[in-house]
């Protein structure tokens, strides 16, 4: 069992890889958190995000490396209700009402929260009296949350949990979930949302193509991936003045087609209004966020091909 030093330890992903037939989608990962650390991983479809979280829950094996969660095996901190996952995927029981299946998963555990407490602290105390399959997205998000929690357990790993839910749902989620991070636990979360990471976690790692390709303070990772992109139509400029504008990190041109890359406002701010002052005649403009895909792209300078790596090694 786990010693009070090797529970210090946190959560220890240690050069996990996990390949399906021949693809790659976790590709050497190297994660520590620490507890009460509240991590989000961030990153575009197909990222490894899930895979990794699957094998931090035991629910998948690795195909080398090690997970261990205060000092234990994924399936012993699971069994002993020290971590508690919602995933992605998979339905609640759906002839119990809330109330009951909050209360029979806690029955499995050792020393499971007060149900009425958990069913408050998620905020499902409402329809708790109704079965599971008659609820809103953003309710049965909720349910899954309270059903991860009533083991109260030091760590939570939550995939995806706001994915269904408007914005007033998402903001209602994290209320939730803050005041149970108040309670020292650790919690992991994924996320396709810089927004969601950038607000909720005190971390985040970044994953693209099975890797890590950043890891650090949301202030850092925006800064690095939260870039704008100003399109518009120029002929005939030079792409030497436009890589000079104010603000402009990168100039992109394709025929008539021009691409500026921007640190977030207000640089993306300055280069538009020097674009429109110096060459009025631009048009079709457009402002957008970097996508994550792209920003991932960028970071990595990955080609793409992640069959590659025995060559590579
Ligand atoms: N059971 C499986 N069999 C084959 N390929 C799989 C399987 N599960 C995942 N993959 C592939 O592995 C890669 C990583 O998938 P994973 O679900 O971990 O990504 P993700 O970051 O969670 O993506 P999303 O944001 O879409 O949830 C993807 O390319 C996916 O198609
Ligand atoms: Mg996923």
């Amino acid at each position: 069992m786990a010693t009070s030093e090797t529970r210090n330890s946190g959560v220890r992903l240690t050069d996990l890889t996990k390949s399906y037939g021949d693809f790659k989608a976790v590709r050497g990962v190297n994660i520590s958190i620490r507890p009460g650390e509240t991590l989000a991983l961030l990153g575009p479809n197909g990222a490894g995000k899930s895979t990794t979280i699957d094998m931090m829950l035991g629910l998948i094996r690795p195909d080398s490396g090690t997970v261990t969660l205060f000092g234990s095996s994924p399936a012993d901190a699971v069994q002993a209700g020290v971590v508690g996952g919602m995933l992605q995927t998979g339905s609640l029981l759906g002839y119990l009402s809330v109330r009951e299946l909050v209360a029979m998963v806690a029955s499995l555990y050792p020393h499971p929260l007060d149900v009425s407490e958990v069913l408050r602290l998620t905020g499902t105390t409402e329809f708790a009296d109704r079965a599971t399959t008659k609820l809103s997205g953003g309710q049965t998000q909720r349910a899954r949350m309270a059903i991860a929690l009533v083991a109260d357990p030091d760590l939570l790993v939550l995939d995806e949990p706001t994915a269904a839910l408007d914005v007033e749902g998402r903001r209602d989620f994290w209320t939730s979930m803050r005041a149970v991070a108040a309670r020292g636990k650790t919690v992991v979360f994924a996320t396709h949302y810089l927004e969601e990471a950038d607000a909720y976690a005190d971390r985040i790692v970044l994953m693209a193509r099975g890797r890590v390709v950043a890891d650090g303070p949301p202030t850092e990772i925006k800064a690095r991936v939260g870039g704008r992109t100003i399109r518009a139509t120029l002929p005939g400029v030079d792409q030497s003045a436009l890589v000079s504008l104010p603000g402009v990190t990168n100039a992109d041109q394709r025929g008539d087609a021009l691409v500026l890359t921007c640190p977030d406002s207000p640089s993306s701010d300055s280069a538009l209004r020097a674009l429109l002052a110096l060459y009025p005649q631009a048009s079709d403009i457009e402002v957008r966020g970097a996508g994550l895909e792209e920003a991932f792209l960028d970071l990595t300078g990955d080609d793409g091909d992640v069959h590659d790596d025995v060559t590579n090694a």
